[in-house]
């Protein structure tokens, strides 16, 4: 019995229809996170310090800010983080750490009892050397979706999870993601503003502290890919036929994903949280949209995608469904209370983000 992704606490009478095919019966299992019925929000925040050139990272930086997951009682840490790393368009390194936390309040209390909320706004982060940039999302369930290949071990917010689900029904057609949100089952959470930079004035503060204020329904996605436990016959069939169209179509949204409302992506590698080596076989893609449409978009338009979905499809048929190679995105699409962009030392700092040239049919 397929499970319908939205938990009937989120379920409400749709005034938007769902695409589903009639009678659908997806070609692959597919499963998503549930949480306890209590948790109706989550925190995902990245916090990313970034250098012109790798040989200028000594390691300070993020060892500061892996210290910092360690700090205040137990009941305010982060339930999961790990660390990951980029070189970004203009070829500077880009290390962070991505936390989770289940709900606002714990994350606040982590802020305050570890000491990371004075850290940050002193103004002593100006003159670290290198650019700090925080990015908070705090998301309501209903404007939250995950899908993972697997239902083995969690990846992400998943380590805040109750339990995997069974396999579930909305998936392997276009417009499924919509479908797994419940926020839109009544609301076609379209773009309302523009992501803009200011100054900060609230924070004592030189030219090189800038905050974003994001919009209503800016859309979030973090898409990883595993292939550490693949067989040799398998990793060859991903790396030789996936992994290099991936990287096609991150490079294509880092460097021109304005045009389509695409605000910023990077493919980054998780890497080992002692040595920082990226050995892991282990990347995702974290990229910042103008809305859920502009990343359906590109996934649905650009032929890199349609060729890593219709790859997936005969691969996952090929290997009679058995993969070892996992995958899992998760989703946000933010109202705008529930998200935070913060970034010190601006020239080198956070991803670009500038005005879309938004280019794509209505
Ligand atoms: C959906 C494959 C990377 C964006 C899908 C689906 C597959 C797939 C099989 C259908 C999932 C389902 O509902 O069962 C892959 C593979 C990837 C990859 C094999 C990497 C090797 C990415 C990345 C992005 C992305 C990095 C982000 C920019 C999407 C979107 C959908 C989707 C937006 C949903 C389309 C819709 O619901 O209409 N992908 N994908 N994918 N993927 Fe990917």
């Amino acid at each position: 019995m397929l499970e319908c992704t939205i938990p009937q606490h989120l379920r409400r009478e749709r005034s938007c229809p769902v695409s589903t095919p009639p009678n659908w019966s997806p070609p692959y299992p597919a499963y998503c996170a549930r949480f306890p019925k209590e948790v109706d929000s989550l925190v995902m925040a990245v916090f990313g310090a970034q250098f012109a050139s790798s040989s200028l990272n000594d390691g300070t930086a993020i060892s500061r800010i892996k210290r910092f997951m360690s700090q205040g009682s137990e009941t305010v840490r982060p339930s999961f983080w790990e660390v990951a790393s980029v070189n970004d368009k203009k070829g500077a390194l880009n290390i962070a750490v991505i936390a989770y936390w289940p709900g606002d309040e714990s994350f606040a209390g982590w802020e305050e009892e570890s000491g990371f909320k004075s850290w940050w706004q002193s103004p002593d982060r100006e003159t670290d050397g290198h650019g700090w940039y925080l990015e908070v999302l705090h998301p309501t369930l209903d404007r939250f979706e995950t899908v993972f290949s697997y239902n083995t071990s969690p990846e992400g917010a998943a380590h805040l999870q109750e339990h995997i689900s069974g396999e579930m029904l909305e998936h392997a057609y276009w417009g499924s993601m919509r479908d797994r949100l419940a926020v839109a089952q009544d609301d076609d959470i379209k773009a309302e503003g523009t992501a803009r930079a200011a100054g900060v004035s609230e924070v004592p503060t030189t030219s090189t502290r800038i905050r974003v204020a994001g919009h209503k329904n800016l859309c979030v996605i973090r898409s990883g890919q595993d292939w550490s436990g693949t067989v040799p016959a398998e990793r060859k069939l991903y790396l030789e036929t996936m992994h290099p169209v991936l990287i096609e179509g991150m490079n294509f949204l880092r460097d021109s994903g304005q045009d389509i409302g695409c605000y910023a992506m990077n493919l980054w590698d998780v890497v080992d949280s002692g040595t920082y080596e990226a050995n892991l076989e282990r990347t995702f893609g974290l990229g910042f949209f103008e809305d859920l449409a502009a990343l359906e978009y590109w996934s649905k338009s650009h032929q890199t995608h349609i060729n890593i979905f219709g790859g997936f499809l005969k691969y996952a048929k090929k290997l009679d469904n058995a993969l070892s190679l996992r995958l899992f995105h998760e989703v946000y699409v933010l109202d705008e209370g529930q998200q935070f962009f913060d970034c010190v030392g601006s020239e080198r700092s956070i991803h670009s983000y500038g005005p879309l040239r938004v280019d794509r049919p209505a």
